[in-house]
């Protein structure tokens, strides 16, 4: 499962880049009143797809590296600050995180003129990259730091 955890930790980069360019673009979109483009949709379209791969990944994580089976005995697991992020906090806040994109990209699709366009695409994509920040084992939160890049041992 090495592989699998590398590239998980490897692709976040890629979620945070693609996210950063959409956020960026649609704020540009905003104060110059451009037109909404193929280049705005496929800056959202990156960043979703990264977000999707990286849920695949995370799932075969938590099932093989038995998160899944700590769900078990969850009241003691949700005392040790570990556990309780892997088995539930880090997972729900990036299903969140990816439910919001989703809606997000169909909402965006949906809307009528360029600026509600940018609009929504800095409301759901912005809100979407706080919780993937939040969620992320960043090596500065102790009790849970993982590494900023990851390589086979
Ligand atoms: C945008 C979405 C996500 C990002 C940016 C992300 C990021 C990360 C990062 C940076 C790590 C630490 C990797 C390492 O130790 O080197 C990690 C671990 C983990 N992630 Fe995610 N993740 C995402 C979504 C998910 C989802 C949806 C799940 C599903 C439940 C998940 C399950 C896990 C698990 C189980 C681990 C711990 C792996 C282990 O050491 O056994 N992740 N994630």
């Amino acid at each position: 499962m090495q592989i699998v955890l590398v590239l998980h930790n490897l692709l976040r980069w890629a979620v945070l880049l693609f996210g950063i360019w959409t956020l960026f673009s649609a704020m540009s979109g905003i104060v110059s009143k451009r037109n909404y483009t193929a280049a705005d949709s496929r800056s959202n379209f990156f960043f979703m797809l990264s977000c999707d791969i990286q849920l695949l990944l995370g799932l075969i994580l938590y099932y093989t590296n038995s998160w899944f089976d700590r769900l078990k005995d969850l009241g003691n697991n949700m005392k040790d600050a570990n556990n309780r992020f892997f088995t539930m906090e880090h997972g729900l806040l990036m299903i969140i995180a990816l439910i919001l994109v989703h809606v997000g990209r169909v909402s965006v699709k949906k809307a009528s003129t360029p600026a509600a366009k940018h609009k929504r695409t800095l409301l759901f994509f912005g809100l979407a990259i706080v919780l993937i920040l939040a969620a992320i084992p960043w090596p500065f939160r102790e009790a849970i730091a993982r590494p900023l890049l990851r390589w086979f041992n």
